[in-house]
């Protein structure tokens, strides 16, 4: 793989996904196509789609497990910006925003079966397949529920942390890679290695996201920001910044309150001095390497995951 080849990947996800639902009523094909013509970056159906080809499966029978994938992520979505009272994704206005809460709800429902659908009906599609979706899904549900539930405490720690970004975002990078593996048709052990280092590049991809949401902008992400410190959200840095100066990051989050501008510069400039910014871009950094090493140690030819590994993190929008 190289990133004409990753265009290319990313071309085909986008022309198939647009496919995926065309007939029905018009509020569900519009909301629909809507979602699934944003400009999203498509990395999880990559990974289906790297995964299987290095374990020696083609591009042609993996699609359907990539689709899925995408699909499955982009109702999380859809049902996440809900939750979040998020108005932008993917540069465009959230569905909630755009139509109602009635319509995002009924939208992520049918996407959901829609991502199921693409499973059943490929033909030759191992049955360990629909088991590992299922649960990856439950798992996505968790983790959201943890998030919400973080919102309201000021004691969670970074180990609970982990294991709910873990849950509501390692898991679905985990299930993309292992669905991968299994229509590629390889040992348990192959599978399960694959998955684990996924998961943790997953674990990765949320700090990053976390420091994003702090350090980038709207424009960049083509989603709105801000609502991690709006809601209370328990991310990485905040919860070093609450155990290691709680006066001084409280007063920074009611300043933000009030004034998103000037509190933001408090919350940059209070993370910056404790060195909590560098320490979140280390715990990438290392988690990162953790999940390559995972890789290095299986059996199966590594480059082509080393290089999902590295866009990782060059991630930045
Ligand atoms: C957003 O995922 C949700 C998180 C887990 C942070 P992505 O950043 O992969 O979103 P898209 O698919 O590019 O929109
Ligand atoms: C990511 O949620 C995980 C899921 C959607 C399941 P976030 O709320 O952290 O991600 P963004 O910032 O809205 O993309
Ligand atoms: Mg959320
Ligand atoms: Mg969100």
């Amino acid at each position: 793989v190289d990133d004409q080849k990753l265009q290319s990947l990313r071309d085909l996800i986008n022309e198939e996904l647009l496919a995926v639902y065309t007939t029905g009523p018009e509020s569900l094909t519009r909301p629909i196509y809507y979602v699934l013509s944003g400009s999203g970056k498509r990395l999880r159906p990559i990974l289906t789609l790297i995964t299987a080809k290095t374990c020696g499966c083609s591009t042609v029978d993996s699609l359907p497990a990539a689709l899925a994938v995408e699909v499955l992520h982009n109702f999380t979505l859809v049902h996440d910006d809900i939750m979040d009272d998020d108005h932008t994704r993917h540069g465009q206005l959230t569905v909630h925003e755009k139509w109602d809460v009635g319509t995002a709800i009924l939208t992520g429902d049918a996407m959901l079966s829609l991502a199921m659908i693409l499973l059943l009906h490929k033909d030759g599609y191992p049955p360990a397949l629909m088991p590992v979706f299922t649960e990856g899904l439950l798992k996505v549900c968790e983790g959201q529920a943890l998030d919400k539930e973080f919102e309201n405490r000021n004691d969670v720690t970074i180990d609970e942390y982990v294991e709910m970004i873990d849950l509501k975002t390692g898991h679905l990078l985990g299930l993309s890679a292992e669905m991968g593996a299994i229509v590629a048709g390889v040992s348990t052990d192959v599978r399960q290695a694959l998955r684990d280092y996924a998961r943790l590049i997953g674990r990765a991809f949320q700090v990053q996201d976390d420091l994003l949401e702090i350090y980038s902008d709207s424009s960049k992400m083509g989603k709105s920001l801000h609502s991690d410190i709006i809601l209370g959200k328990k991310t990485y840095l905040m919860i070093q910044a609450l155990t290691e100066i709680p006066e001084r990051i409280t007063a920074a989050l009611h300043t933000a309150e009030k004034d998103i501008a000037t509190g933001l510069q408090l919350i940059r400039q209070s993370l910056d001095e404790q060195g909590i910014h560098e320490q979140a871009l280390e715990y990438v950094e290392s988690t990162i390497q953790h999940a390559n090493d995972i890789l290095a140690a299986v059996d199966v030819p590594s480059s082509d995951l080393m290089y999902f590994s590295n866009l990782i993190t060059k991630r930045r929008n």
